[in-house]
């Protein structure tokens, strides 16, 4: 009886219009979000693998919540590496459990006949085609029935809310946690670009290095996440944290005092990198490119633009007004809603051949 209604369940009639579903499949975090809805899940993109019942057990901030305290048998796994798919298993499992609480609360609604479900998600321009045809692949796993998958940044910058069809062009930096990609944008396509895989996760690394060298202390990765989120600003407040980890001398938990000019100080290099790639790729536009930029500023966008002041850093250093998006922690996914509000900006917009 039950196969036969799952047959039922499953059938799909030409008329039934469909589920509209968006995916940004971040580094460090995934969203989902479906049409007139909004964004209906934020989730770290964590999994917990169990390898003696080789099963994945845990999902998004649960997972992320045991970084560093898990027995051997269990292995946090991060299935995006620099926004790019990396694991497809893991994947899958993972988004299957994130579906079950954004897109089944939507779909029970329908009691026998299932709406079928198109699905648009983007992949950065790093991203080679095998890498998109997986997020392809993926979204398909899940139970799409039409998939799109569009440039990445091309959907960021529309979440910044410009017309990216527009001879305007617009310069977007967007800081996550896998990639720093600085896109000027035009005519509904990107001008130039550059992406920078040393993003906010690798910021936590170098959070730990400082202060194995600097205090001989090992901290471990979900404290230096912290620190960053708790210290960094490019503004006068100088915050101040005590932090326990291990001694290196001794290998007992030691305190450290520290404060927001150490965690600068040993993230400066990577901010002067994005700086240099930001002039780098306005020295390489055309000068018709490069004169619009001077004239509407750059725009901010990833959750690392959550630092305070970040804007003013670069202001001061790049000489070119700068501003924090309003959306900027979901810019990547509102952008693919607002740009699938007309559905043929979407086949204009598809990244895989
Ligand atoms: N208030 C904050 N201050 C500093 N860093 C922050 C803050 N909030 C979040 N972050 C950092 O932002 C990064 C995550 O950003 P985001 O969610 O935009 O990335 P993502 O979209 O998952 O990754 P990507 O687009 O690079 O694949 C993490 O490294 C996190 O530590
Ligand atoms: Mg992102």
């Amino acid at each position: 009886m039950k196969s036969i209604i799952n047959k039922f369940t499953n059938i799909r009639l030409p008329f039934f219009s469909s589920l509209y579903t968006y995916f940004d499949l971040g580094t460090t975090n995934t969203r989902i979000g479906i049409k007139n809805k909004g964004v209906t899940l934020t989730e770290p993109t964590y999994l917990g693998y169990n390898s003696r019942i080789k099963d994945y057990i845990f999902f998004g901030a649960e997972a992320k919540t045991i970084v560093g305290k898990t027995p051997d048998f269990i292995k946090i796994i991060r299935p995006i590496v620099n926004g790019i798919l990396y694991d497809f298993d893991a994947e899958v499992a993972y988004l299957q459990k994130m579906m079950e609480k954004s897109v089944d609360p939507y779909l029970s609604q329908y009691r026998f006949i299932k709406p079928p479900i198109r699905g648009i998600s983007a992949a950065p321009t790093i991203a080679t085609e095998i890498e998109k045809k997986a997020v392809e692949e993926a979204l398909e796993k899940i139970g799409c029935s039409e998939v799109f998958v569009i440039e990445k940044s091309l959907a960021t910058v529309a979440g910044c809310g410009f017309d990216i069809f527009s001879h305007e062009p617009h310069f977007v930096i967007d800081m996550g946690g896998g990639l720093i990609e600085l896109s000027i944008i035009s005519g509904g396509g990107i001008v130039s670009q550059r992406a920078l895989k040393t993003a906010g996760d690798n910021m936590n690394k170098l959070i730990g290095n400082y202060t194995y060298l600097k205090h001989g202390i090992v901290l471990g990765e979900a404290t230096c996440e912290d620190l960053k989120i708790k210290l960094l600003n490019f503004t006068k407040d100088e915050k101040t944290t005590n932090v326990r980890g291990k001694s290196l001398e001794t290998g007992l938990p030691k305190t450290i005092k520290l404060k927001s000019s150490d965690i600068r100080e040993a993230l400066m290099s990577q901010f002067h990198h994005i700086v240099d790639a930001a002039k780098e790729l306005i020295e390489l536009s055309p000068p018709e490119i490069a004169d619009a930029v001077f004239k509407n500023g750059i725009v901010l966008t990833g959750n690392l633009a959550a630092v305070a002041g970040v804007h003013d850093f670069f202001i001061q250093e790049l000489k070119i007004d700068t501003y924090v998006a309003d959306n900027y922690a979901n810019a990547t996914i509102l952008g693919m809603m607002k740009l699938d509000k007309d559905q043929n900006t979407v086949y204009k917009l598809i990244s895989t051949s």
